[in-house]
């Protein structure tokens, strides 16, 4: 890894406007406390701190890893990772980041069990049937209905198209170490099993098997990923937020939300970057959205959505802040050609590229924002790799460790997404609901059924 990857930066200049020294102090007091409760263990949620050192432990405990994604790159075109919630977006986020959309070497990864949609699972059989598939069912519980539902019809599939035993050889399974019906079926059908640690919940999982096995079987550098995270677990030990961007970020978040500011949008400047954003909403949302308190998180790529959320953001109501995520580094880029006929009027630009010009939006939309009335930080990642993404999700994990802890609730539970499941089961008929069941039947009556299905 090129140590220089992990050193992230926060510029705050825009926020400064919004925030009086008494407020900072009071949210710099109130991060401060939240990092001494995480360094001694001793907040809420503390059996589910496991994440704090994962990246080191899993860098020592890589090798399994490693030769089963070999297999799968050997074995197969495509890899389909069956999962929902934490044990899905880690994995695409990553992939989506540092693999080319375009990319032709290895299995394309492609994902189930994130929705209840019986057309996308045909469409993805039916794509897959000239093609050598390999399954990776993740799911820590292995009662999560969606990822439960598509793994039954894949694995019959697969079973149909390959046999049982070499389809018991092709499917993945990555599970708590002893119980739920995922580890139940795994033993008895032979499947090759990962552990999710006990002390690792979903949405802090994607340095465990369920993000590291997807992503090496990608051809990512898993190991570099992990070392630009421990990395980050080095300088996010620092009470100094002049050097520690964890504590910078950490604190304007409080400090704007004390102000009012109840909404943030992760603004990334770069499309590989969406399902990153797609991860952070899950990690901050699940994590500080409870006892009915939390920023709502919110999440935008531009320079797209500037062309559609940026009218809102400019001009709307005036409870959000936005934090902007971007590359200082780009990779490939191409510069903008000069046209003879010059009909466009772009050749003033000829020469610039790409990047240069993003790196204009960016600076135009933070102002133009800031005259909106909406304070703005920037995220500023040295450059798109496997060791500054490894860097910005752990720096993200500590972030929301701190706020959640900083707002009085449990950063590590999750317990708001029972309630739809609960009534789910009931609706359909799952035995041991009957009371709720009748309860919700007479309730649609009374306010009247307009969906059908
Ligand atoms: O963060 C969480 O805990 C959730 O998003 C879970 O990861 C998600 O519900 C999937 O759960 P499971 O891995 O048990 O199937």
């Amino acid at each position: 890894m090129r140590p220089s990857d992990a050193r992230i930066r926060v510029d705050y200049a825009h926020t400064l406007d919004f925030i009086d020294a008494a407020a900072m102090d009071a949210a710099a007091s109130r991060i401060r406390a939240a990092q001494d409760l995480l360094a001694s263990r001793s907040g809420a949620g503390a059996d589910f701190l496991g994440w704090v050192d994962l990246p080191v432990r899993a860098r020592q405990e890589i090798a399994p890893v490693l030769d089963a994604a070999e297999r799968i790159r050997t074995e197969a075109d495509v890899l389909i990772v069956v999962g929902i919630g934490g044990s899905y977006l880690g994995a695409r986020a990553v992939i989506e980041a540092l693999r080319s959309p375009f990319a032709a070497d290895g299995p394309t990864v492609v994902f189930a069990g994130q929705h209840i949609d019986g057309g996308y699972l045909r469409s993805l059989m039916d794509a897959c049937a000239d093609r050598r598939v390999c399954v990776n069912v993740i799911s820590k519980s292995g009662t999560t209905t969606e990822p439960a539902l598509a793994f039954r019809v894949l694995r019959q599939w697969l079973e149909q198209r390959y046999g049982k035993r070499e389809a018991s050889r092709r499917i993945f399974a990555t599970t708590d170490a002893k119980h739920g019906a995922l580890r139940r079926v795994a033993d008895e059908e032979g499947y090759t099993t990962f552990v999710i640690p006990d002390d690792v919940g979903g949405r802090f999982s994607v340095m465990t098997p369920v993000g590291l096995l997807p992503i090496a079987a990608a051809g990512l550098d898993v190991a570099a990923m992990l070392d630009g995270a421990i990395a980050m677990r080095d300088t996010a030990g620092s009470t100094d937020p002049d050097r520690n961007p964890v504590l910078r970020y950490a604190m304007l978040r409080d400090a704007l939300y004390r102000q009012g500011k109840q909404i943030e949008v992760l603004a990334s400047f770069h499309p590989e970057l969406s399902f990153v954003t797609e991860w952070w909403k899950q990690l901050f949302g699940e994590s500080e959205g409870k006892d009915g308190k939390g920023i709502f998180p919110a999440a935008v790529t531009n320079t797209t959505d500037l062309h559609s959320m940026g009218q809102y953001i400019q001009d709307g109501e005036r409870r959000l802040f936005e934090t902007f995520l971007f590359a200082e580094e780009s990779g490939d880029d191409i510069a903008v050609p000069e046209a003879a006929d010059d009909t466009d009027g772009l050749n003033y630009l000829a020469g610039s590229s790409f990047a240069q010009v993003n790196a204009e939006a960016l600076r135009g939309t933070s102002l133009a924002h800031l005259d909106g009335g909406v304070p703005n930080a920037t995220i500023l990642l040295p450059r798109i790799s496997a060791a500054s993404i490894g860097a910005l999700m752990y720096f993200f994990e500590t972030t929301v460790a701190l706020c959640g802890y900083a707002i009085g609730v449990n950063p590590f539970d999750q317990p708001g997404v029972e309630a739809y499941k609960r009534n789910m089961f009931a609706l359909l008929g799952k035995p041991g609901n009957e009371t709720r069941r009748s309860e919700l039947l007479a309730q649609l009556s009374r306010s009247g059924d307009a969906i059908s299905g």
